[in-house]
């Protein structure tokens, strides 16, 4: 059965790759929505819609299992999508407990009641859709007593990832890292919020200066989704991957082998 993994673009291609690393005999189908993004300044609704129709997508494809690479969808979409969509013989997983587990110090599926945590400063990176549900805040509020949680939405910085504008994200990047410093001047930690972030994590490393870590979710994804698998396996798989995308083919390949440096080419959806 090959996993299927879904970001709006190229964001989610940071999970796939350290997935895909993690586990190297699993099968995968990614699939770009290019046409509709960026998602990120989207209202809720509409990115439910466009969610279910991709995640769709990829059942047809013959994924059982499909993972929400993308932050605004798991933080707008998902819980409606597991609660009253997901039929009872697939699953659909998003892509931030991971990333809040590893902050919190727990874990995979550890509830016990919030307590106190090493980090108490952080700021949180992400789209303005991620941002306005503040689910990043909700699900630390379940876990952790006492962390000040400072949220920078980060408008247009999707926009130039896929566009392959490098020198736009950056000056972006600075910006927002800048509007952060005023709201929240010492952050301990930083989360990237957006899979498409960690492609300009120099950028935000370096703005926010090298005493403060800097964390994504790419690995804790891929070690989550391993342990996942572990425990529902499947050993037929023969380490393949497809990219399928809305947008255009060629443009979406370019843009993807430059970020990724290395050669991934898409086929229409
Ligand atoms: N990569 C996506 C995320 O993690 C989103 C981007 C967008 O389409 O705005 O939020």
């Amino acid at each position: 059965m090959a996993v299927g993994i879904f970001d709006s673009g190229l964001g989610g291609l940071t999970i796939w790759s350290a997935v895909q690393a993690r586990l190297p005999d699993q099968d995968f189908v990614y699939l770009a929505d290019s046409a509709n993004a960026p998602y990120g300044v989207r209202d809720a609704d509409a990115i439910y819609a466009l969610t279910v129709n991709a995640t769709q997508r990829l059942f047809d494809a013959g994924c059982d299992l499909v993972v929400l690479a993308c932050n605004t969808a798991s933080a707008a979409a998902l819980r409606r999508m597991q609660e009253g969509w997901v039929p009872s013989d697939k699953r659909v997983l998003g892509v931030f407990v991971p990333l809040i587990e590893a902050l919190t110090e727990r874990q995979w599926g550890d509830n016990s009641p919030p307590r106190e945590v090493a980090v108490n400063h952080v700021a949180l990176f992400a789209t303005p859709a991620t941002v306005a549900t503040r689910a990043f805040q909700r699900e630390l509020s379940f876990r952790a007593i006492g962390m000040d949680v400072e949220a920078q939405a980060c408008g247009g910085v999707v926009d130039a990832i896929e566009e392959g504008d490098l020198i736009l994200a950056q000056a972006l990047v600075r910006s927002h890292v800048d509007a952060l410093k005023r709201k929240m001047p010492h952050p301990q930690t930083a989360i990237l919020g957006c899979t498409h972030y960690p492609l300009m994590h120099e950028a935000f490393q370096e703005a926010l200066g090298a005493d403060v870590k800097v964390l994504s979710q790419a690995d804790l994804v891929a070690e989550s989704l391993a342990d996942y698998l572990c425990r529902h396996p499947d050993k037929t798989g023969g380490g393949t991957a497809a990219f399928l995308t809305t947008g255009d083919p060629k443009r979406v390949s370019d843009r993807a082998t430059q970020f990724l440096r290395r050669e991934i080419s898409f086929q229409a959806a």
